[in-house]
């Protein structure tokens, strides 16, 4: 797995994309180099694995994910107004707006260049459901960014968003590996399936990582998503159990629009500590990745590639980052 990771770090650093104007394409090699974890073009990989051995030969159309993912992260962090993404700078404040939203749009493009390194047989089917996916995770972040302005939202219209948002795109590149891989229609269903359910465990572990992960490890601003308002698993949790005092507290938090940020952040903690909601979204990530394992499991597919594919998930279950 290792090897692996160096592999596709490699092909990542020989991507050329271009290089006039300089801040249209500066962007895109800095943020491709701020490393990342690679899921999404390992899962494309394991995903091959399941049916076939020599997995190198999917690296190519594998990046095609991790570029469009990359681009992704780059159009939410202006939404998110995120300073820090991978303990660096983000794009739009080390160079400005109009850079990232240009050098994203470049980026989605150079995504579908690398999905035409792919072989031809499986182009059509590659693209169609790549746009399916990729029109999803917008509606996913527009709802991300619609429920920040609500009062309300229910935590089934919350796994629907983190569905959208992020975890079509985990069942993407699992099933688009099990695509060049030559499985069938029955099996490439069952696939994404498995991936959108471990997508779901791996966006509430981020919702988990956003309060209580170490700034140093996790990369980005801890307590971000509080100071946004943003409806995540926790929030709405806590929500649904604080009583009285605690609902009056998160409530002016809420509506507080001059706050210090860390006395906010403080303050939304505490209810979540009084409440238990650290292990309550834990609970509910290892539902979300037990349902993956499970339907995983049901696959008839190469044994060594079913156990990487669990080493893989059982590794994201327990991230720092
Ligand atoms: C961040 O994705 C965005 C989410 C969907 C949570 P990752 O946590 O995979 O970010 P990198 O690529 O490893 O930095
Ligand atoms: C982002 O979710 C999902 C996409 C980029 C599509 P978040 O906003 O939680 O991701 P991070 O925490 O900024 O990485
Ligand atoms: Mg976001
Ligand atoms: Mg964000
Ligand atoms: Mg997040």
């Amino acid at each position: 797995m290792k090897n692996l990771l160096a592999k596709l770090e490699e092909e990542i650093a020989a991507l050329s994309f271009g290089n006039n104007p300089p801040n249209l394409y500066d962007p895109i090699r800095y943020i491709l180099s701020l490393g990342g974890k690679r899921l999404r073009p390992m899962l494309v990989l394991l995903g091959y694995g399941l049916k076939k051995e020599n997995l190198e030969e999917a690296i190519s159309p594998a990046l095609a994910v991790e570029i469009f993912h990359n681009f992704t992260l780059m159009h939410d962090d202006i939404m998110d107004e995120a300073p820090i993404r991978r303990g660096q700078p983000t794009v739009h404040e080390k160079w400005n707006n109009t850079v990232a939203i240009l050098s994203g749009d470049t980026m989605m493009v150079k995504a579908y260049d690398q999905l035409l390194t792919g072989p031809k047989e499986s182009l059509a089917d590659a693209i169609q459901k790549f746009n399916k996916c990729a029109v999803e995770v917008c509606e996913g972040q527009q709802l991300d960014m619609n429920f920040e302005e609500l009062e309300t939202v229910t935590e089934e219209q919350y796994i629907e968003m983190i569905r959208l948002k992020t975890a079509v795109l985990l069942g993407f590149s699992l099933e688009y590996g099990g695509l060049l891989a030559g499985m069938d229609k029955e099996e490439l269903t069952q696939l994404n399936a498995v991936g959108e359910k471990a997508g779901i465990g791996f966006q509430l572990m981020d919702d988990l990582l956003d309060v209580y992960g170490d700034k140093a490890k996790f990369g980005k601003q801890v307590g971000g998503d509080i100071v946004s308002n943003k409806k995540t698993y926790l929030l709405i949790k806590a929500l649904e159990l604080a009583n009285g005092d605690q609902r009056k507290e998160l409530d002016r938090w809420l509506s507080a629009s001059d706050f210090d940020v860390e006395e906010k952040v403080e303050a939304v903690k505490k209810v979540y500590g009084e409440l238990g909601i650290f292990e309550l979204t834990q609970t509910k990530m290892n539902a979300y990745y037990d349902e993956a394992f499970q339907l995983l499991e049901e696959l008839n597919v190469r044994k060594e590639g079913k156990k990487a594919l669990v080493e893989f998930f059982e590794k994201l279950m327990k991230r720092e980052r």
